[in-house]
């Protein structure tokens, strides 16, 4: 971020001015082209191409040509996305908007109009919308409006009476923001992985890594510092990385890091995870690694956030603003970035092609597997009503499913106020199980991996002292339905790939709670949604 490259971007004159949203996929080959005709950029962005294209035009024409024709002909030579809108010191009272891949909505006012890209922009001021279509241009002006084709082709919109309310635009028809961003998790599955896989390599595009492949093919130790939701899902991503790369990893709180004289030998590499980007121990914690020589990473939601910037390298999210102060679609979108990362750091080591393009095939079908969940919320909901009012709870898994349990068990605790415990399954004989009574019910996590049998003799542990089981299985078990006082059946994955699937009941699971308890779902009391504090 800097003032040079804030929208609105201009063309050398500054006579032309452009906001944007979206990407010109061949902006470098644009802006190459117009230096070597003779045009100035001023910014880093994409969308300053598009003010000069517009310009070109123009003086092609000598200015005998109207700025919508202009803009219509500069289009057809830009490739990627963009809701634009545009305005020109020669044409005043005119706004010339158009779309391809990002969304662009009129809103028609009482002697005045409005562009925008999402409905609850507009809501405050009218809420009669024309939705433009991919290659539709629109024209406003204070006399009226008009919507066109590229190929200036009056096309004729109807103008739809939106009836909803503020709030349900700016949650999308559900009560909660929390509800809205779990039921975004295939979308969040399906952006952290656009652009970004390549199947033929068995490998992935990560900027970040590809810009300094050397010394991230170098590096001899992984390092993951994290609070919260964020420490939890590097829990996983620890496992991924030791699964898939061989290379020493562990995970460390934050809060941890910054004040211990934690060792980083020569080639480490020190992942920060934060879905806001601005967690002052994580960003202390990254600090302190770049002191000690390390190489940084981040894996970040808020684009443009302090860790972020102060890590230097990193790879956003892309899952949209979370809202809600309980973490749930960011911890699914780092998940899915952990394996990327850990897919591309393996195929420079010893990961097989096959191997990579195995877990690229199980990704892809992630989306629709999780769309599947989702669509069984309404069960999860029963179960939830049915132990609503127990006062204490045990999240059990291993491996890969001991973060979901702790995630599960915090979900829980910080929205419903329940006391919620999460254990590495193996640990409960060693203490915990002693708690083990029927009204102190336990959620076990058993897909169907290399530690199922361990989770079955858990269960059967729990259920010999008179406790209560709710269990997380693949589809198609049928063992646990027998044993297990509840079951949810979640569809079958790759175990390196099961914590993205088996988290998404456990956060349902909190978020009905919360409900039928009466809880301020979106705003639990004593939370922010970032510490900035320590
Ligand atoms: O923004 P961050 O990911 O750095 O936040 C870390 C934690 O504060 C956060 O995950 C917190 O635990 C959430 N409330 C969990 O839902």
């Amino acid at each position: 971020p800097s003032v040079e490259n804030t929208h609105p971007h201009t063309d050398c004159g500054s006579t032309i001015f452009v906001v944007h949203n979206g990407i010109i996929e061949n902006h470098a080959y644009l802006a190459d082209a117009l230096k070597r005709e003779g045009h100035w950029f001023s910014s880093e962005t994409d969308t300053e191409v598009l003010a000069h294209l517009i310009e070109r035009v123009i003086t092609a024409k000598q200015g005998s040509i109207v700025l919508e024709d202009a803009v219509a002909e500069a289009l057809r030579h830009v490739q990627g996305s963009y809701g634009i809108a545009v305005v020109a010191k020669s044409e005043p009272g005119k706004i010339v908007v158009s779309r391809r891949g990002s969304p662009l909505l009129l809103g028609i006012g009482d002697r005045e109009f409005f562009a925008a890209s999402d409905t609850a922009a507009l809501v405050r001021h009218t809420r009669r919308i024309v939705y433009l279509d991919d290659n539709e241009l629109g024209i406003l002006m204070p006399s009226g409006y008009e919507v066109r084709n590229l190929r200036k082709k009056p096309v004729t919109k109807s103008v739809e009476l939106f009836t909803g309310s503020l709030q349900d635009v700016e949650k999308g028809g559900f009560d909660h923001f929390m509800a809205k961003e779990i039921f975004e998790s295939p979308d969040v599955i399906r952006n952290a992985l656009r652009g970004r896989v390549l199947y033929r390599d068995g490998s992935v595009k990560l900027g970040a890594l590809d810009s300094a492949s050397n010394e991230f093919a170098g590096i001899q130790r992984i390092v993951i510092v994290s609070c919260g939701t964020s420490y939890y899902a590097g829990l996983a991503g620890k496992y991924m990385l030791e699964e898939l790369t061989g290379i020493p990893s562990e995970v460390v709180y934050a809060s941890e890091f910054r004040y211990a004289s934690f060792p980083l030998m020569k080639h480490a590499l020190v992942i920060a995870v934060s879905q806001s980007g601005e967690t002052a121990d994580t960003l202390e914690a990254v600090r302190e690694a770049k002191r000690k020589g390390a190489l940084t990473l981040g894996i970040v939601n808020v684009v443009g956030s302090s860790i972020a910037r102060e890590a230097g390298r990193g790879i956003y999210n892309y899952a949209g603003p979370e809202i809600s102060v309980a973490s749930t679609k960011a911890f699914i979108s780092q998940l899915t970035i952990f394996v990327l990362i850990a897919l591309w750091l393996g195929r420079q080591r010893h990961l097989s092609l096959e191997a990579g393009q195995e877990i690229l095939r199980e990704l892809q079908q992630l989306p629709n597997k999780a769309a599947r969940i989702l669509s069984q919320s309404p069960s999860v909901a029963v179960i939830a009503e049915k132990y609503a009012a127990n006062n204490n709870f045990l999240f059990l898994g291993r491996m890969y499913n001991w973060p979901t349990a702790l995630e599960g068990a915090l979900k829980l605790k910080e929205i419903s106020y329940v006391h919620a415990e999460g254990l590495a399954a193996g640990e409960i004989k060693h203490g915990p199980i002693a708690l083990i009574t029927e009204h102190f019910p336990s959620i076990v996590i058993a897909p169907n991996d290399s530690v199922y049998k361990k989770m079955i003799s858990t269960i059967r542990e729990i259920k010999a002292r008179q406790g209560t089981v709710i269990a997380i299985a693949a589809e198609g078990n049928k063992e646990i339905q027998k044993i297990a006082d509840e079951t949810f059946l979640i569809p079958q994955t790759i175990p390196l790939l099961s914590p993205i699937l088996a988290v998404i009941p456990l956060q349902l699971f909190a978020y009905h709670t919360a409900r039928v308890r009466g809880c301020d779902i979106d705003k639990p009391r004593n939370l922010a949604k970032s510490v900035t504090v320590e």
